[in-house]
């Protein structure tokens, strides 16, 4: 069975965006690989973070693993922290980047753009990010668009380190979904949506109730032509709300295309909203259920020690590569 690797920060809420990008694609993959999945509270900490609400953030964001669907008799989840291999690498694999690649990151630039104190942390994510991916032998990792360049990083780090020191590191290959790769905000379609956006109403979070969900849906930005159709250029907006029908309900865009000729944005926009209240339903009836539950923390446990075992004689063998401390078996 192949390997697949992938994380999630718990930096506040868990968005439609990362549903639809990330989580929904895990499940679809858990049966045919040898899944991590992980809640990398060492990522989120790169700007600043409460540590009440942090920790808060953490186990929610366990539970949603689990309630869109993950079977933890399937795949190993756990936290990063837990499993000190991901820092110690990320050490290493710091130490084989250089600082202008990392600059040119359009994450930091985003996230540096106009502040005055930026963390050292914010520039360096990405080899800690190849540290988590590397460390489990990844062939493969399912992620959005906007992860595609820590991705071509974590693979060309990984080159790096095998012509410098051995051939240790397996060089993973990105997956990102044909359609939902980047699910857009809803008050700026040519934008991301993003759980740090500062307007609430621009994205859909995975806990949203349906009176939240249909009002954002209702007003979220379209245009002014009148006509449901796929044109990501021109209309970014019935585009953005299309792939999220088209991908809630297994539809094709041709056939809700044609479902939708001759009606109005209105009725468009009621069904796109029950389309994602009845997607979201059992998503949170499960995660409120699990909340309650002591069930989370055995999961969480069994997951850091699978991962701890396989993670740290990786990171022997790359610490025998580089010559660091004396040479163990
Ligand atoms: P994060 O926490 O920002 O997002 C988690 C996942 O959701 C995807 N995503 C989206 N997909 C479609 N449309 C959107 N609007 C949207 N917003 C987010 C992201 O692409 C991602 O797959 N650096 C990573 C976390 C990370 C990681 C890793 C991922 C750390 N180590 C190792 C994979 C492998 C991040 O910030 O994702």
């Amino acid at each position: 069975m192949k390997t697949i690797f992938s994380g999630i920060q718990p930096s506040g809420s868990v968005t439609l965006g990362n549903y639809i990008g990330a989580l929904k694609q895990f499940v679809d993959l858990q049966d045919e690989y040898n899944c991590y999945f992980c809640i990398v509270d060492q990522h989120a900490i790169t700007v600043p973070q409460d540590r009440l609400a942090l920790r808060k953030n953490i186990r929610s964001l366990a539970a949603l693993y689990l309630a869109v669907g993950l079977d933890p008799e399937k795949v190993t989840l756990f936290i990063q922290s837990e499993v000190p291999a991901h820092a110690q690498a990320g050490w290493m694999l710091q130490c084989v980047s250089y600082i202008g690649e990392l600059e040119r990151m359009t994450q930091f630039k985003d996230k540096s753009h106009g502040k005055e104190a930026v963390s050292a942390g914010l520039l360096t994510y990405p080899p800690l990010m190849a540290a988590d991916i590397l460390l489990y032998n990844t062939d493969l990792v399912p992620v959005g668009e906007d992860q595609k360049q820590h991705l071509e990083l974590t693979r060309d780090l990984a080159e790096r380190f095998n012509k410098k020191y051995n051939d240790v590191l397996t060089i993973p290959e990105v997956r990102i979904p044909k359609v939902g790769a980047r699910i857009m905000s809803l008050v700026d379609p040519t934008k991301k949506m993003s759980k740090s956006d500062a307007n609430q109403k621009a994205f859909i979070t995975l806990l949203d109730d349906p009176k939240q969900i249909e009002k954002k849906i209702k007003s979220a930005v379209t245009d002014s032509e009148g006509i449901v159709k796929y044109d990501k250029e021109n209309k970014p907006g019935i585009s953005n709300l299309l792939s999220i029908y088209s991908i809630l309900t297994n539809e094709s865009i041709e056939q809700i295309e044609a479902k939708y000729e001759g009606k109005g944005y209105g009725d468009f926009k009621t069904d796109v909203a029950e389309v994602v209240v009845n997607a979201l339903k059992p998503i949170q009836d499960k995660y409120y259920q699990l909340m309650e539950s002591d069930e989370l923390d055995q999961i969480l446990d069994k997951g850091a020690e699978k991962a701890n075992a396989v993670a740290s004689r990786t990171l022997k063998k790359m610490e025998n590569a580089m010559g660091l401390g004396r040479k163990r078996k």
